[in-house]
C-alpha cells in the first residue's frame, strides 16, 4: 500500500462501513476485500478521476493495521481506484458507538424493535455509549473538514453519523452537506422514547446539513414530524408533502431518492458459472417438480424471519395439498453477532425451521432448507429459480431483495411483500402485500402466490423489474449530488 497524494476533494462521502475491508491472512499478509451495495456502485458512476474521497471507519484489526500503514489514504489499487480514508477510532469508542448506540438504540428506534415492558432503559451505560457516539461523530467531522475542498459536496450516510452534518457545518460553513437515511424514520411517539437531549441532538445534527434525504416519502414525513414535535421546527409543505424544515433561521431541504436495483450488474453476475452450479445444487435439494418459496436476508431482527417460517408452517397445516409439493428455501445470513439479541434470534430461526422439518418432513421431502452461511452466488441462484419470494420485514427502509428477485428471475416469481417495507411504495401494485405481523394473512398470501397463473406471474415480474430498476445506484447517487448543487 502506498499513500496517495491528498489534494482536497470536491466530493466527499462518509459512511461507517467503507468500500473495502482488510483481513490478515495466515501467512501474515493483509488482504483487501471489496464491498458491494448501492453506495459503492453509486460512487462508481462518477469515476475515479472525479477526485472524490470516501471517509469510513476501520471496522476491525485488519482495517486498523491497513489504515495505520497507509497514513492518510489507502492505496487506490485496494479500493477499486477510489480514494479512501479509514479512521482508526479507538476500539472501545467504536464498539460503544456502533454496537451500543447505532445498532442497539437508533436502529431499534427506527425499526420499532423495542419490547417496551423491558427495554429501552437509558441508564449510565447508555450515557457512556452516547459520549462515545459523540466522539465517533466528531472524528468523522474532523476528517471531513480536512478532506473537503472549498464548497465541496459532502454526502453523509445513515444513523451512525447523525451528528456529523451539524458538527461539520460548525467547522466548515462553506460546504454543501447532505445526509441520507437508509433506514425508516421513527414516528414521533416512538422517537420520543429517546432522552430529550439525545433526540434533540440527533435532529439538530441532521438539520445542520443543507439536505436530509430518505428512501421514501413516508420516512421523510416521519422525520419532519419529529422535527416539528420535538424541536418546534416549521415544516414547509409543497403539494401536500413535507419539502423542507425551518429551524433556528436555517432551512434544510427534504429529499426522497428510492434506491433501485443494479440491473446490469445483477443480470451479468447471475449468469456466471458459480451461480449456475449453485442452481443445480439447489434444484437437487428442492427436488423435481416442487415449488420454491425463497427468502434471502441477513438474520436481522427487523426481517421477520420467524413469522415467515410460522406463516409457512400455517400454510402446510391449513392446506395439506402443498405438503411434499413445496420447499421453503430460507437464507438467513449472520449479522451483528456481537449482540446477544441477534445471536438469540439466529438460534430461534434455526429452532423453528427444525421444528417444521420434524413435524412435516418425510423420507424424500425436507420442507425447509435453511442456509446460514453467506454466499452471494447462491442467493442469486435462489432468486433465479424462485416461484415465490417472501419479503416480510416488520419495517425496512427499502429492501433490495424485493427489487433484485424480479430483475434476475428466470421464469417469473410472485412477490409476497410486507407493506412496511419501503419497497412497497413502488412495488405494491404487482406484489401481494401483507401485514408482516399477521401470520394467517401471510400464509394465505403464500397460497395465493403459489396458485398464481404462470403467465400472470411473468407479466407481474416484468412490471416489478421495471419499477425496481427505475433509479439504479448510479442515478440515485448522481441525483443526490445534483440536488446539493454539485
Ligand atoms: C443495512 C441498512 C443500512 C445500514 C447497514 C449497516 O444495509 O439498510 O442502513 O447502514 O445495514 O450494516 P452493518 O453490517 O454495517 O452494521
Amino acid at each position: 500500500m502506498v499513500a496517495a497524494p491528498t489534494p482536497p476533494a470536491p466530493i466527499v462521502v462518509a459512511s461507517n462501513r467503507g468500500p473495502v475491508s482488510y483481513r490478515r491472512q495466515d501467512d501474515g499478509t493483509l488482504v483487501a476485500g471489496r464491498g458491494g451495495g448501492g453506495l459503492v456502485s453509486g460512487l462508481g458512476a462518477i469515476g475515479t478521476d472525479a477526485g472524490a474521497v470516501w471517509v469510513c471507519a476501520a471496522l476491525g484489526e485488519g482495517d486498523r493495521e491497513a489504515a495505520r500503514a497507509a497514513g492518510r489514504r489507502l492505496g487506490a489499487a485496494d479500493t477499486g481506484g477510489h480514494r479512501v480514508r479509514m479512521l482508526d477510532i479507538p476500539p472501545d469508542t467504536f464498539a460503544a458507538a456502533y454496537n451500543g448506540i447505532a445498532n442497539s438504540v437508533l436502529w431499534f428506534v427506527h425499526h420499532l424493535l423495542y419490547q417496551t415492558p423491558l427495554e429501552p432503559t437509558f441508564d449510565a451505560e447508555f450515557r457512556r455509549q452516547w459520549a462515545a457516539y459523540e466522539a465517533y461523530n466528531r472524528a468523522f467531522a474532523d476528517a471531513l473538514a480536512e478532506e473537503a475542498a472549498h464548497g465541496a459536496a459532502v454526502l453523509v450516510q445513515d444513523y451512525h453519523l447523525t451528528l456529523v452534518p451539524g458538527l461539520l457545518r460548525e467547522r466548515r460553513p462553506d460546504l454543501r452537506i447532505g445526509h441520507f437515511s437508509h433506514t425508516p424514520w421513527a414516528p414521533p411517539d416512538y422517537f420520543r422514547m429517546l432522552p430529550d437531549d439525545v433526540a434533540g441532538q440527533v435532529l439538530r445534527g441532521i438539520l445542520g446539513g443543507d439536505r436530509a434525504a430518505f428512501l421514501t416519502h413516508r420516512w421523510a414525513e416521519a422525520f419532519a414530524e419529529c422535527c416539528a414535535s420535538e424541536l418546534g421546527a416549521e415544516v414547509v409543505r409543497e403539494d401536500g408533502r413535507a419539502a423542507a424544515v425551518r429551524f433556528e433561521g436555517r432551512t434544510t431541504l427534504l429529499g426522497v431518492h428510492g434506491l433501485g436495483a443494479d440491473a446490469d450488474f445483477l443480470r451479468r453476475r447471475a449468469h456466471e458459472p458459480d451461480v449456475e452450479e449453485r442452481m443445480a445444487a439447489l434444484r437437487a435439494q428442492i427436488g423435481p417438480g416442487r415449488r420454491a418459496i425463497v427468502r434471502v436476508d441477513r438474520t436481522e431482527l427487523s426481517k421477520n424471519i420467524v413469522r415467515g417460517l410460522l406463516a409457512y408452517r400455517r400454510l402446510l397445516e391449513e392446506r395439506p395439498q402443498w405438503r411434499g409439493k413445496v420447499v421453503h428455501v430460507a437464507f438467513a445470513y449472520p449479522s451483528r453477532q456481537d449482540l446477544a439479541v441477534y445471536r438469540d434470534y439466529t438460534a430461534t430461526v434455526e429452532r423453528v425451521a427444525r421444528e417444521i422439518n420434524s413435524a412435516f418432513g418425510t423420507e424424500g421431502w425436507e420442507p425447509v432448507v435453511l442456509h446460514v452461511k453467506d454466499d452471494f452466488a447462491r442467493s442469486l441462484a435462489a432468486y433465479r429459480l424462485a416461484d415465490v419470494a417472501l419479503v416480510n420485514p416488520v419495517r425496512d427502509g427499502m429492501n433490495l431483495v424485493a427489487k433484485e428477485v424480479p430483475v434476475v428471475s428466470d421464469h417469473g416469481c410472485a412477490l409476497v411483500l410486507s407493506r412496511e417495507a419501503g419497497a412497497a411504495a413502488e412495488l405494491a401494485e404487482d406484489a401481494l402485500t401483507v401485514n408482516p405481523f399477521d401470520v394467517e394473512a401471510t400464509a394465505r398470501a403464500l397460497h395465493e402466490a403459489l396458485l398464481m397463473d404462470p403467465a400472470e406471474r411473468a407479466e407481474r415480474t416484468k412490471r416489478l423489474a421495471a419499477a425496481a430498476t427505475a433509479l439504479p445506484p448510479a442515478r440515485w447517487f448522481l441525483d443526490q449530488l445534483r440536488a446539493l448543487g454539485g
